[in-house]
């Protein structure tokens, strides 16, 4: 009994001191494998030349974006209505954000959201303006939409963007319209 006990102890002594081996070979291999995965993040962050961390996929396309459509502040401007290139530049943008996707990048009509409407987003560059266009006529379906098509309101834009995009448009069109000055002011005072 006492032997049988003696030797089972011996045994264990004798596996502990085994498995202790073990263990620091092990240890060995761990710092070895955690080095490696160290100098391997090293190279990557530091050395590598093709692999930056911060790089970010969109920044490209970004900047031409902000580059071609650079933004101006038009808050400023008095009299919205009278013809100014800032309020064009500003409108421009608006565009891009807001129409582009049904009236296309250049008001052709051929935004890639348009394609299956009835009837069609307009071709802005060639008309015509079913509420007489210019800069009432725009001003006017920019603000009310138009009922019976996908042209929607846009009266929760501020005065001086609606505006900005009129002046686009009548910067891009073919089918400008002649107006009277006074007449424009005179609605563009009244109009919300
Ligand atoms: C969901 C697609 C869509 C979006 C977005 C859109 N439009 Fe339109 N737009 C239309 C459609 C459809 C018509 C009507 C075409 C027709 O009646 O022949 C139209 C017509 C017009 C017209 C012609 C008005 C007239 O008197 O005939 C103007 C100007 C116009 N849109 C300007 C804009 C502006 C500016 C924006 C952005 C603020 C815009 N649209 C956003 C679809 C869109």
């Amino acid at each position: 009994m006492s032997d049988s006990q003696n030797q089972s102890g011996h045994g264990n002594k004798k596996e502990n001191s085994k498995s202790d081996h073990h263990n620091e070979a092990g240890m060995w291999a761990f710092l070895f494998s955690m080095a490696f995965v160290f100098a391997f993040f090293i190279y990557i962050v530091a050395i590598h030349p093709g692999i930056d961390l911060k790089e970010n996929i969109h920044a490209p396309v970004v900047e031409t974006q902000s580059a071609a459509d650079e933004d101006v502040d038009v808050s400023k401007v008095a009299e919205p209505w009278v013809a100014n290139d800032d309020m064009v530049k500003h409108g421009k943008k608006l565009f891009a954000q807001n129409c582009a996707m049904c009236h296309g990048a250049e008001g052709k009509g051929d935004g890639p959201a348009g394609q299956a409407l009835n009837p069609p987003p307009r071709n802005l560059v060639e008309g015509p303006w079913k509420k007489g266009g210019g800069f009432v006529g725009w001003y006017t379906v920019v603000t009310e939409g138009l009922p019976g098509t996908s042209m929607a309101a846009y009266g929760h834009l501020k005065s001086v963007d609606r505006w900005a995009l009129v002046q686009f448009i009548d910067s891009i069109t073919n089918a400008k319209v002649k107006e009277d000055p006074k007449k424009v002011a005179e609605f563009a005072k009244s109009a919300k």
